[in-house]
């Protein structure tokens, strides 16, 4: 096809030979198949801020790291450079987490860089070449849907022992190839520590996952990971391939309310009478 302009730059560096075809246009990012020497790789363009829905992104920015204090200053007041920094910033954390992941044995797509904006990766195929289908296109057996929901379970713990949470883990951002299900689209990626959001992101990452598998595998639904998985983290005591259960029993032992307003009344006449005159 003919090459699109945001691909020009790579394709005059000699980094990639020829767009085949654009998988996919979407809301953040438009998505292509180029060819690189005798090699299919997928090329992913991000869009511009502006056409992007910018506000909904503190949540995720928060607790990433900056350089420096001056930049963190500029981010913050979302003048010009700031808004330049975040943008660099934003086209540069998906490929970080790639990175860091694929380290961490993540079943992610192989990164080779991001060049003028635009991440190069490999190309998730299916056993045969075609592009691995998304997760919700792909009909499986209950064992299936037990198997692969455990699997991912247990992705998102090495995700988590690498720092990081999806933030937008679903059926749609799980390619399936030959092999089982590849983690995609990390650019909102969270920070585990110094993110006030993080244990609400993990835990929403977690039911997603939970109700694709449970609608081929319905006693899944009863699965309680989230908790688990968080209150490891949190005390430290959570590593690539501790054991979990699924089962996480909350705090049972309800406030004694009456008790609390007794304190507060005793506290009150207490200090009446130390006022009162005497
Ligand atoms: N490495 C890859 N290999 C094969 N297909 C891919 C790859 N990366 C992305 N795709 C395809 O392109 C689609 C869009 O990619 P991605 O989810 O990363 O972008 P996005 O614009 O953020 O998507 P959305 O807004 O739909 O979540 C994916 O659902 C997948 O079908
Ligand atoms: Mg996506």
């Amino acid at each position: 096809m003919k090459i699109p302009k945001s691909l020009q730059p790579l394709v005059d560096d000699g980094l990639v030979d020829g767009v085949v075809t654009q998988l996919k246009s979407g809301k953040e990012a438009s998505v292509y198949i180029v060819a690189c020497g005798d090699r299919l790789r997928c090329a992913k363009v991000y869009k511009q801020a502006q056409h992007r829905g910018f506000h909904k992104l503190a949540e995720y920015q928060e607790g990433r790291k900056v350089r420096g204090s001056r930049d963190a200053r500029a981010m913050g007041r979302r003048g010009r450079h700031g808004r330049e920094l975040l943008e660099t910033q934003w086209k540069s954390a998906e490929v970080d987490a790639l990175y860091r992941l694929a380290e961490a044995g993540v079943r992610v797509p192989v990164p080779h860089g991001v060049f003028d904006g635009v991440l190069l990766m490999e190309l998730v195929q299916d056993a045969d070449g075609h592009t691995a289908p998304q997760l919700h296109e792909v009909e499986m057996t209950p064992a299936q849907a037990r198997e692969w929901h455990t699997f991912m379970i247990r992705q998102i713990q090495r995700m988590l022992c690498a720092g990081l949470i999806h933030g937008d883990l679903s059926e749609y951002n799980v390619l399936v190839d030959a092999i089982g299900p590849v983690i995609i689209d990390l650019p909102q990626a969270v920070n585990a520590s110094g993110n006030n959001n993080a244990f609400r992101m993990l835990e929403r990452d977690v039911d997603n996952m939970r109700t694709t598998f449970g609608r081929a595998a319905p006693e899944l639904l009863e699965t309680q990971y989230a908790h688990e998985i968080w209150n490891l983290f949190k005390t430290g005591n959570l590593k690539p391939d501790t054991p979990l259960t699924g089962h996480f029993v909350h705090e049972s032992a309800e406030a004694d309310v009456n008790a609390v307003m007794d304190q507060i009344e005793e506290a009150r006449l207490e200090n009446e009478a130390r006022l009162r005159p005497s």
